[in-house]
C-alpha cells in the first residue's frame, strides 16, 4: 500500500479563504495582537508567518516585542492593557518564554474570551467538559484534516505519541469528543510498539526526527506527523520516517505541508470567531 497524502496546504488555504470572506462581512476587521518576548529565532519566524497570514485574510495584526530580560510584571502590564482594549479580539503570547518567566501564570492572565491559542485554563476546562471554548490550534487543525479526507474517528483507536499541553493532551480530548478510543503514550511508556501497532490513527508529536518507523505502524493506518525537525543533512523533517511509513499507511501528512499550515489557519479561524462574538454575530 502507498499512502495518500493529506494535503494540509490546500485544506488550510480553503479555511483561510472562508475566514477572509467571513471577515469582510464584519463591521470592523478582526484584530490579533502577538506578544513575543526575546529573540528566539524559531519563534521570530513563527510570529512573522502568523502576522503575514493574518494580513492576507484581512485580520489586523499588531506585534509587541519585549526584550528577553523583561520582567513578568512588564509582560503582565502589556497583557492587561490588551485585555481591556475593546479593539483587540485575540491575544497570543508566543512560547517558549525566557527562563525567568513562567508561562502558566502568564497564560492565565489573558482574557479567556481573547485566548485564541486556547491555552487558558478556562478554555482547557471547557475542552475537557462541555466544549465550546477556543480550541488549541494544532489539535483543532488535525481534526479538520481528518474531516477533510472524510475520515470518521467513531470507534477508532487513536494513539498519540507525546503528552504536551499544546498538542498531545488537548488532541486527546478532541478525539474523545469524536468517539475515538484514545491512548496517550510518552517518553516513559514501555514497549511503545505494543500501542502504535494497534493504532488506526497514529499521531506523532514528540519532536524526534523520523522516530516513527514502518515496523511501528499498522497496515492501512492514518499517520499524522506533527514534528518539525532537521535530519542529519539539515533537511526539514517530521517525527515520522515518511519514506518507509508511507508504504504501510493509508493516509499520511507530509512535513512540510501537513499539520503546520493548519495551525495558522485555525489561529485565523479562532480570531475571526472572537471578533464575531465581540460584534454580537456568534454565540
Ligand atoms: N509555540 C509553539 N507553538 C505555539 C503555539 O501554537 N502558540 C504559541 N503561542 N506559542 C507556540
Amino acid at each position: 500500500m502507498t499512502a495518500q497524502i493529506i494535503d494540509g496546504k490546500t485544506i488550510a488555504a480553503q479555511i483561510r479563504q472562508r475566514t477572509k470572506e467571513a471577515a469582510q462581512t464584519l463591521c470592523r476587521a478582526p484584530r490579533l495582537d502577538v506578544i513575543m518576548v526575546g529573540d528566539n529565532p524559531a519563534s521570530a519566524v513563527y510570529v512573522r508567518n502568523k502576522m503575514k497570514a493574518c494580513r492576507e485574510v484581512g485580520i489586523t495584526a499588531v506585534d509587541h516585542k519585549l526584550p528577553a530580560s523583561c520582567s513578568e510584571e512588564t509582560l503582565l502590564e502589556t497583557i492587561r492593557s490588551l485585555n481591556s482594549d475593546p479593539m483587540v479580539d485575540g491575544i497570543l503570547v508566543q512560547l517558549p518564554l525566557p527562563e525567568q518567566i513562567k508561562s502558566g501564570p502568564i497564560l492565565e492572565n489573558i482574557d479567556p474570551s481573547k485566548d485564541v491559542d486556547g491555552f487558558h485554563i478556562y478554555n482547557t476546562g471547557k475542552l475537557v467538559t462541555t466544549g465550546g471554548g477556543f480550541k488549541p490550534c494544532t489539535p483543532a487543525g488535525i481534526i479538520e484534516l481528518l474531516k477533510a479526507i472524510g475520515y470518521s474517528l467513531e470507534g477508532k483507536h487513536a494513539v498519540i505519541l507525546g503528552r504536551s499541553n499544546i498538542v498531545g493532551k488537548p488532541l486527546s480530548m478532541l478525539m474523545l469528543q469524536e468517539n475515538a478510543t484514545v491512548t496517550i503514550t510518552h517518553s516513559h511508556t514501555p514497549d511503545l510498539k505494543r500501542y502504535t501497532l494497534d493504532a488506526d490513527v497514529l499521531v506523532a508529536a514528540i519532536g524526534k526526527a523520523k522516530f516513527v518507523k514502518a515496523d511501528m505502524v499498522k497496515e492501512g493506518a492514518v499517520v499524522i506527523d506533527v514534528g518539525t525537525n532537521r535530519d542529519e543533512n539539515g533537511k526539514l523533517c517530521g517525527d515520522v520516517d515518511t519514506e518507509n511509513v508511507k508504504e504501510k499507511a493509508a493516509w499520511i501528512t507530509p512535513v512540510p505541508g501537513g499539520v503546520g499550515p493548519m495551525t495558522i489557519a485555525m489561529l485565523l479561524h479562532n480570531t475571526l470567531v472572537s471578533a464575531q462574538k465581540r460584534q454580537g454575530l456568534a454565540q
